[in-house]
This record gives structure tokens, C-alpha cells and sequence, in this order.
């Protein structure tokens, strides 16, 4: 029996090679994204399922899972990796960007993980992989809204690894770094022409400043941990929260 995976922000960077490691290796994927055009060409590329969500909206949450299961008739694997940043001081952030961070990248993981999960646990089995990062563990200035939905998902994983021991099911999350993706390419360039420098340098001295391992993480590294995670190989592996950052918070 083919597995079943939804992966979210499934149209660009992270959750796209997630979802085309996962069709690689055999598994039918639900592409859930706002952005039609870049979803829809992905979900043709690896032969899935686009549905069209945004993740901000809570019923949108039940949408994708009833058209999950509609599509393929079970949910083997959720792959929670939509987001995105916003920066601007505390003073200044604005209200409204708090409460769609909140939504999308903490409220949206939760209901999704709760609507998947009677069918993971009647199969006895299920993979919950939240996209947190590195600042779910530490924070950054000017990054209030971002750090506090990923600090939260870090606690979400634990406490829904806890509940899913029983049932199968593991849930974990990722911690990345600077991953080289379009969210990542707009931050160097806003950096650049705020800082007044060339986009390398600010790779070499804003970005990397603190790495041990000074490069951009690839997508498909972030891709084969997912896979591994999902594989029964990762069956022990369950609340843990994966540091990949090159050394960043080592020291
Ligand atoms: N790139 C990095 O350096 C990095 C590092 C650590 C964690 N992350 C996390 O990885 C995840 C993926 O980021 P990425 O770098 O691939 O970004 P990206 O911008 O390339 O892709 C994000 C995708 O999420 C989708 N999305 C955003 N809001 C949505 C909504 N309301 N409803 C549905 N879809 C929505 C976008 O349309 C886009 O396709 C994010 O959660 C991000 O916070 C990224």
C-alpha cells in the first residue's frame, strides 16, 4: 500500500523538495499551498494533488484533510512547513502580521496535526514533521512574531509526541538555519540594499557570521531528514527537535 503525505508551502523552497523526495520515494503527495500557479506545477511534476489553502483561515485546515482523504483515502504523513518571515522592530510589528504568523505557522499545524491524526491512529501508524527553526530555539531582534510561532511549535511536537507513542505515531521537528530558498533570497536582498553592501557580503558577514560550517543549506538536506523521520528507520525517533544551523548555536 502507497503511503500518503500532505506537505504544506509545498509550491517553493523546503516544502517543494520535500515533496518531490517524498514522490521519489514512492509516497502519493497532497500539495497544499496558497500560490496556485507554483502548486499546481509542482503537484503535476511528481504526479500529486494540489489543493489550493490558505492556512491562515481555520477552515481551510479541515478543507485540505477531507480533500486529502478524498484524493488518496488515508494520511500517512503531514508535513507542517508552511511560512514565512516578517521583520520589524516589537514597537512596530504589526498586529494583524503577528496574528497570520500565529495562524499559519503555529494554529494551522495544530489543527492540521488534530484532523489528520484519528486517521493515523487507525492505521497505527503516522509521521508528523513540523518545520520549525533554528529560531524555535533561540531568538532573533526584530523577529518577535517568527520566533514565538516556531519557540511554539517546538512545544507543540513535544506535546503531541507525547499523545502519539501509543498510536504509531512519531512527531518531530526541524530546526534549519539559512536554507537557500526564495524566502531566504528576499531577506539577503532586503539586508543588502538596507546595509548599502553586495549580497555576498552579506551572506559572508550578516548570514554566516556566527555558522561553524559557512554555506546556505540546501533544500534537499532539509528533504532527507523529512525522509529519513518518515522512513521506519526513524520509528524511535519522536519529540525531538533536529538542529540543522552548521553550528550556529553550538557555541
Ligand atoms: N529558508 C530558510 O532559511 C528557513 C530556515 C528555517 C526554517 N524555515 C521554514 O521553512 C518553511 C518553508 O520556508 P521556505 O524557506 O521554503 O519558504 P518559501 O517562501 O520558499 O516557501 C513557503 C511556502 O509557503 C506558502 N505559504 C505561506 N503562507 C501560506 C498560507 N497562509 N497558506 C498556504 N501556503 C502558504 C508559500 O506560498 C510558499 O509556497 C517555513 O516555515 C520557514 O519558516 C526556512
Amino acid at each position: 500500500m502507497k503511503k500518503c503525505a500532505i506537505v504544506t508551502g509545498a509550491a517553493s523552497g523546503i516544502g517543494r523538495s520535500v515533496a518531490e523526495t517524498l514522490a521519489r520515494d514512492g509516497v502519493r503527495v497532497v500539495v497544499a499551498d496558497r500560490d496556485e500557479e507554483k502548486g499546481l506545477a509542482v503537484a503535476r511534476e511528481i504526479s500529486g494533488h494540489f489543493v489550493n489553502v490558505d492556512l491562515s483561515k481555520r477552515e481551510a485546515c479541515h478543507h485540505l484533510v477531507d480533500a486529502a482523504m478524498r484524493e488518496f483515502g488515508r494520511i500517512d504523513i503531514l508535513v507542517n512547513n508552511a511560512g514565512f518571515q516578517h521583520v520589524s522592530p516589537l514597537e512596530d510589528f504589526p498586529e494583524d502580521k503577528w496574528d497570520q504568523m500565529l495562524s499559519v505557522m503555529l494554529t494551522a499545524p495544530f489543527l492540521l496535526t488534530k484532523y489528520a491524526w484519528p486517521h493515523m491512529k487507525s492505521q497505527g501508524w503516522g509521521r508528523v514533521v513540523n518545520i520549525s527553526s533554528i529560531h524555535g530555539k533561540v531568538a532573533s531582534p526584530n523577529k518577535i512574531g517568527y520566533t514565538s510561532a516556531k519557540h511554539g511549535l517546538i512545544g507543540l511536537t513535544r506535546a503531541a509526541a507525547l499523545e502519539g507513542g501509543a498510536h504509531g505515531i512519531t512527531v518531530n521537528a526541524l530546526c534549519p538555519a539559512y536554507v537557500r530558498t526564495p524566502l531566504v533570497e528576499g531577506q539577503i536582498a532586503d539586508q543588502a540594499r538596507a546595509h548599502k553592501i553586495p549580497e555576498d557580503e552579506v551572506v559572508e558577514k550578516i548570514l554566516l557570521k556566527s555558522a561553524a560550517i559557512k554555506k546556505i543549506i540546501e533544500p534537499e538536506e532539509i528533504a532527507n531528514l523529512v525522509l529519513f523521520l518518515c522512513s521506519d528507520g526513524g520509528a524511535s525517533v519522536t519529540g525531538a527537535s533536529w538542529t540543522i544551523d552548521c553550528g550556529w548555536t553550538a557555541q
